[in-house]
């Protein structure tokens, strides 16, 4: 092989194995149902292969035999075992490997396990945690889901628009998010980590800004970010993050988003109450940072175009600053 045509194989090999490692692949996975579907992707794989390898041999064969000396088998024996035969072995093999993956998914759990409600939205995700043991407690966050590892969590998934596809490739399987029904999900991580999940189904202009983070954590972990999130915001006493607090108030911010303790109810956009803890904003759109809210706020159409809030590009430098820092402070 040429040293040209070796320089060029070795970076498509690296961008084509980048694909396999990371925080959104299913060769990557983090626990039961993902292993899975992994092994399951691997006999796939193999499968495929090998059949590639069978097609490519008899290709060779046909081309470069002696054609003297060619053997001709029959077109119906070629039917019967290439066309019926073969198939029949391979999807007798994969199919009840699809079938007992497809159970994982939807496996009972026992009573007391940790249920999310899942709300998909154009173009952003809202999960409802409803703390075990106090039905009457729950706290809703956006575009981000935490899980105790190795314990099993229920996702109840359903939409407020249109369908969606909830699928976090590290820990699971697709679901499908329908409006009007509640499908079931259960997804158990084992290796605590971040992984990235995003909507799977075209489902307008900015789907593929529909990202959110999944991260499992040890179970202790978890307990204190679980009452963390139950606790209410505080207003911000002085400097920068009172005057954006004001200004939260004073530009209609709390009729569509709420803010437990800050006097904001509206239910239509992400809750923001610890908005300053999470790992991205505007769904996976930007790691969060005061300058990530404040072009957020000014230019979200332009960034997430058709999604259901307005461009605020008349707030002044200032107020925009004071909003961006008050969003920032609410950890
Ligand atoms: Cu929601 Cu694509």
């Amino acid at each position: 092989m040429s040293r040209r045509a070796r320089r060029g194989i070795a970076p498509a090999l690296a961008l084509c194995l980048g694909g396999c490692t990371g925080v959104q692949s299913i060769l990557a996975p983090g626990g039961r149902n993902a292993g899975e579907i992994a092994t399951l992707w691997w006999y796939m794989f193999g499968v495929g292969m090998a059949i590639l390898a069978l097609v490519a041999a008899l290709y060779a064969y046909a081309l470069f035999s002696d054609p003297q000396r060619r053997v001709r088998p029959a077109p119906e024996l070629v039917v019967a075992t290439g066309g019926m035969a073969l198939p029949i072995v391979c999807f007798s093999i994969l199919l009840p490997m699809t079938f007992r993956v497809s159970r994982l998914a939807t496996a009972d759990v026992p009573p007391n396990t940790l249920r999310v409600e899942v709300q998909a939205h154009q173009f952003w995700w809202e999960f409802r945690y409803d703390v075990p043991n106090a039905p009457w407690r729950s706290f809703y966050i956006a575009n981000e889901i935490h899980l105790p590892a190795g314990k099993p969590v229920e996702f109840i998934v359903t939409s407020a628009d249109v369908t969606h596809s909830f699928w976090v490739p590290g820990l699971a399987g697709k679901v499908q998010v329908i409006p009007g029904l509640r499908n079931r999900l259960v997804i158990e991580g084992d290796r605590p980590g971040v992984y990235r999940g995003e909507c799977a189904l075209l489902c307008g202009l900015s789907h593929a800004k529909m990202a959110f983070y999944a991260v499992v954590e040890p179970p202790a972990t978890f307990d204190a970010w679980m009452a963390h999130q139950l606790a209410p915001a505080t207003p911000p006493a002085e400097g920068p993050a009172r005057a954006g607090y004001l200004a939260f108030r004073t530009h209609g911010c709390v009729f569509c988003h709420a803010a437990r303790g800050l006097g904001a109810w509206g239910r239509r956009a992400p809750d923001l109450t610890h908005v300053g803890s999470r790992l991205s904003i505007a769904a996976g759109t930007f790691t969060t940072s005061p300058a990530a809210f404040a072009a957020w706020i000014a230019d979200n159409q332009h960034i997430k175009p058709d999604n259901h809030m307005l461009s605020f590009a008349a707030l002044d430098a200032p107020t925009l600053q004071a909003l961006a820092s008050f969003l920032e402070s609410l950890k």
